[in-house]
């Protein structure tokens, strides 16, 4: 089965390359021509590690076209990764979707043997693949015969997409006709049969992708929750509960851990669309309180540094890392971003930033008031109290090497004996 990729975002570029790794040829589309021009060139838009790597090394199985049609005839399955941005309501928005099903609409009324499978791999909200499929309907096209909409969301994060789309724990399918299982052949062709697939209806599957996101961002919570109780607790390490906690195999140690709020793309934008959409179906939303209790984490922050600061009004801050994981390149909306907004609240000086992945641009360094080191020694140098937001091996090293700092740790990186600077942990008490 020849397949195309329509969209090739920081999702769909690395899922194209990751099928053409697999031997699959695969035709790409996107509407933004500098992309397509960037990927031509072998050079990958995104800083996502392997991208560029597969680019170069998978990219005879790769062919780009500037023309949905030949796409359209040439594939007989295509994958829509395109963008579904959240409204004001928190639930996500199909406009785009339904903007490039208009078009492949038009095309595969021109086409003599139809028959194509349109598989949704963006995360949409519950009940939007029988909105896709009553909408190619209304446009003359007959549901099964000629068009199935499937849906096939991937469980990736951002940095390390490539590896999780090799190793996924399940490949989720979902359908409403018996053809959809020709997905399951074609994951079983592309993963040796090594993998674990769940099939089930478009309307089970659209609920399952954002809930295992909002199942993940309640664990997170859970453990802020109880890093918090034990930050306020003489003589206790939260680091050390919550390991035991997670001891326990019905628990488990992933994402139970100190750490700073969740943000990106995905996780805080999935559990919002949860609450909306279970509005009418329970009582009491988990999500909202999950949302609540994560937007608490900057304040939690920002009063151990208040009291850090109060002693010794001289101090320079410096915030280490400002992107909201490793490898990425999103600022918006990081832990980073959230706790500079609001330290500008109670800070006038400026604030010291460094981030390994990007430079920032110089209208958000003015907008806020902050200095930015390109050259970490010196970022390390010229701040006095260093705040490390997201788990670095380099950050890890520079930090052990520094003296006379004042650290908070809010990831547990730090071994406090190994280094001349003063460590303050998230969840111990202080
Ligand atoms: N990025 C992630 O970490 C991630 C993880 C899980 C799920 N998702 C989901 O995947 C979807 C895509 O996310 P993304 O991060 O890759 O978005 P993105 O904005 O990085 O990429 C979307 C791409 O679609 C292209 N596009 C828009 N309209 C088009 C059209 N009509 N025809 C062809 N191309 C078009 C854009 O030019 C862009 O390159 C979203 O629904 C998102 O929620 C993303």
């Amino acid at each position: 089965m020849i397949s195309s990729v329509i969209g090739l975002g920081k999702l769909g570029l690395p899922f194209a390359l990751f099928l053409a790794s697999k031997n699959q040829k695969v035709i790409c589309y996107d509407s933004n021509k500098k992309i397509l021009s960037e990927i031509s060139q072998l050079k990958s838009p995104y800083v996502e590690p392997y991208t560029a790597n597969y680019l170069k090394k998978y990219n005879k199985n790769i062919h780009i076209s500037e023309d949905l049609g030949y796409l359209i005839k040439k594939s007989q399955i295509s994958h829509l990764v395109l963008p579904t941005p959240s409204l004001k309501n928190n639930s996500f928005s199909n406009a785009y979707i339904l903007k490039c099903l208009d078009e492949i609409a038009l095309i595969l009324l021109k086409k003599k043997n139809k028959k194509h499978i349109i598989n949704i791999t963006s995360t949409v909200m519950p009940g939007s693949c029988n909105i896709f499929t009553k909408f190619l309907v209304s446009k003359g096209l007959n549901k099964d015969k000629d068009f199935l909409i499937t849906y096939n969301p991937h469980f990736i994060a951002q940095g390390t997409t490539i590896q999780n789309l090799k190793y996924p724990d399940f490949v989720l399918i979902g359908s409403d006709n018996a053809n959809g299982k020709k997905l399951i052949s074609y994951y079983n062709k592309i993963y040796k049969k090594k993998i674990k697939l769940s099939y089930l209806n478009t309307v089970e599957a659209e609920i399952a992708k954002i809930s295992v996101n909002s199942y993940i961002t309640t664990k997170i919570t859970f453990s802020n929750f109880i890093s918090e109780i034990c930050q306020n607790t003489k003589n206790v390490d939260g680091n050390k509960v919550l390991k035991t906690i997670g001891g326990d195999h019905r628990i488990g140690n992933e994402y139970l851990g100190i750490g700073t709020k969740y943000s990106g793309p995905c996780f805080p934008r999935d559990n919002k669309a949860l609450n909306y959409f279970i509005k009418g179906k329970s009582k009491y939303s988990l999500p909202n309180y999950i949302d609540k209790i994560n937007n608490e984490q900057t304040h939690r922050l920002i009063k151990m540094i208040v009291k850090i600061v109060r002693f010794k009004k001289t101090l320079k801050i410096g915030i280490f890392g400002l992107t909201y994981k490793d490898n990425t390149s999103i600022i918006k909306d990081s832990q980073s971003y959230d706790l500079i907004i609001n330290l500008r609240k109670k800070f006038s000086k400026k604030i010291n930033v460094y981030d390994r992945n990007i430079k920032p641009s110089n209208d958000f360094l003015s907008k806020y008031k902050l200095l930015y080191n390109e050259n970490m020694n010196l970022f390390v140098k010229y701040s006095d109290l260093l705040i490390l937001m997201y788990p670095n091996k380099e950050i890890v090293k520079e930090v052990i090497k520094s003296k006379n700092k004042l650290v908070i740790d809010c990831w547990n990186l730090i071994d406090p004996k190994k280094t001349k600077s003063k460590i303050i942990k998230l969840g111990n008490y202080y």
